[in-house]
């Protein structure tokens, strides 16, 4: 099969063709990927050593590129992993986020109507969900859970998961959707929490927490998420919601606290900083379905998932280095040193 990974340069979608590379040696990979600050070459410098890999610089949203790349390709599976992602960049510049993550939805799907193609499958997020209480620990997302978005970020997300739905009703499109909790895990973006305390307390820099750190993620190793699309986009059931996570909450000052612990740093270095607006309190993903439908569980305990992912980040500096010395500073300037 031919399986065109969109975002296949950032985080997750790397983790995922490195998957499939491994996993189905009999397809063909080809990765289109704007390389955004968020997309990075060095992290599939050896996908492209694979004869069954092609890199494909290019927006999601730019119909003609999208075209021409169907029309060389003529791909069986669409996997859509292009997306800005980062909740803070939504509430400073939302309108990128509408435009790759809406319109960019909606070009690839109609390149699959004109095309034809066997699967559409959409990596969405549990944030469609907004949050849960603290105080409730038996409430979970199940896919019937109604959609109630905090951030320009998951507005956008979920603008795309209801068009995902609207093409395969009214359309006739065999779509899927999974919605992931927190991912952790290699070649992760070291603007998000677990990447950016593990550089800055290597760095003996200060490790800002928002508020008082009480937000409770449900974290989820890379490549358990990578392994529940594999599944999902070759055998889940079309037009079809599957949530995806590991029953693995942890508030953020538990996490910071494991990195600084693991890494032997003072936690002295942790600094309360404002906190984010809108912040959704608590995720907690209800698996049941994904379990029982395709016999999905998770593989990586997050103790074993986090000392791999530190190690992983201790191993390979050069990596982030580049990023934390370029553009991305920049950023970090802006978001942390003036307030
Ligand atoms: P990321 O920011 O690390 O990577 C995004 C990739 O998309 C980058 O390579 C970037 O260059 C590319 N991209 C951005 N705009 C593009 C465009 N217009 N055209 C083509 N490529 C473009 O993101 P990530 O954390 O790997 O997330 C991947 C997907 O998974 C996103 O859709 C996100 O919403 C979803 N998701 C993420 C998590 C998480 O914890 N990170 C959890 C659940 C779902
Ligand atoms: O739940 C899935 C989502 O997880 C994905 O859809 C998003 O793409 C992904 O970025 C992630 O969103 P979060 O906002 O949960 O991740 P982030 O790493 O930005 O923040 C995790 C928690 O840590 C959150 O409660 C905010 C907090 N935080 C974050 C940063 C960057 C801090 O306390 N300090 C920080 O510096």
């Amino acid at each position: 099969m031919n399986i065109i990974v969109t975002g296949g340069a950032g985080f997750i979608g790397s983790n995922f063709v490195y998957l499939e590379l491994e996993k189905h040696p009999e397809d063909r990979i080809i990765c289109l990927d704007k390389l955004t600050y968020a997309g990075n070459l060095a992290t599939l410098e050896e996908a492209m050593k694979n004869p069954n890999f092609r890199f494909v610089k290019g927006d999601i949203a730019d119909k003609e590129c999208v075209e021409k790349l169907f029309e060389e390709e003529h791909p069986d599976i669409i996997v859509n992993f292009a997306a800005e992602s980062h909740v803070d960049r939504s509430i400073e510049d939302p309108g990128i986020f509408l435009k790759t993550n809406i319109m960019g939805t909606q070009v690839l799907m109609d390149a699959c109507r004109k095309y034809g193609i066997k699967r559409y499958h959409q990596v969405s997020t549990d944030e469609v969900y907004g949050d849960l209480p603290l105080d409730k620990p038996d409430l979970f997302f199940t896919e019937d859970t109604p959609i109630h978005t905090s951030s320009p970020y998951s507005a956008s997300k979920a603008g795309a998961d209801l068009l995902v739905m609207a093409y395969h009703r009214t359309f006739g499109l065999p779509v899927t959707i999974t919605r992931c909790s927190n991912n952790y895990g290699p070649y992760h973006f070291p603007e998000k929490l677990i990447p950016l305390i593990i550089s800055r307390a290597l760095a003996d820099e200060t490790l800002p927490v928002y508020g008082k750190g009480e937000n409770v993620r449900d974290w989820l190793y890379v490549k358990d998420h990578c392994s529940a699309i594999d599944l999902v986009m070759r055998y889940g059931r079309e037009g079809e919601i599957y949530n995806v996570g590991g029953h693995n909450e942890k508030s953020n000052l538990e996490v910071v606290k494991t990195v600084i612990k693991q890494l032997g740093k003072p936690e002295s270095l942790i600094t309360f900083v404002t906190d984010r607006p809108g912040h959704d309190m608590r995720y907690a993903i209800d698996p049941t379905k994904i379990h029982n439908e395709l016999g999905w569980l998770p593989e990586t305990k997050f103790e074993d998932g986090i000392r791999m992912t530190i190690d992983w980040y201790l191993n390979n500096r050069e990596w982030w280095e580049n990023i934390i010395s370029g553009d991305y500073r920049n950023y970090f300037e802006k978001m942390y040193v003036e307030k």
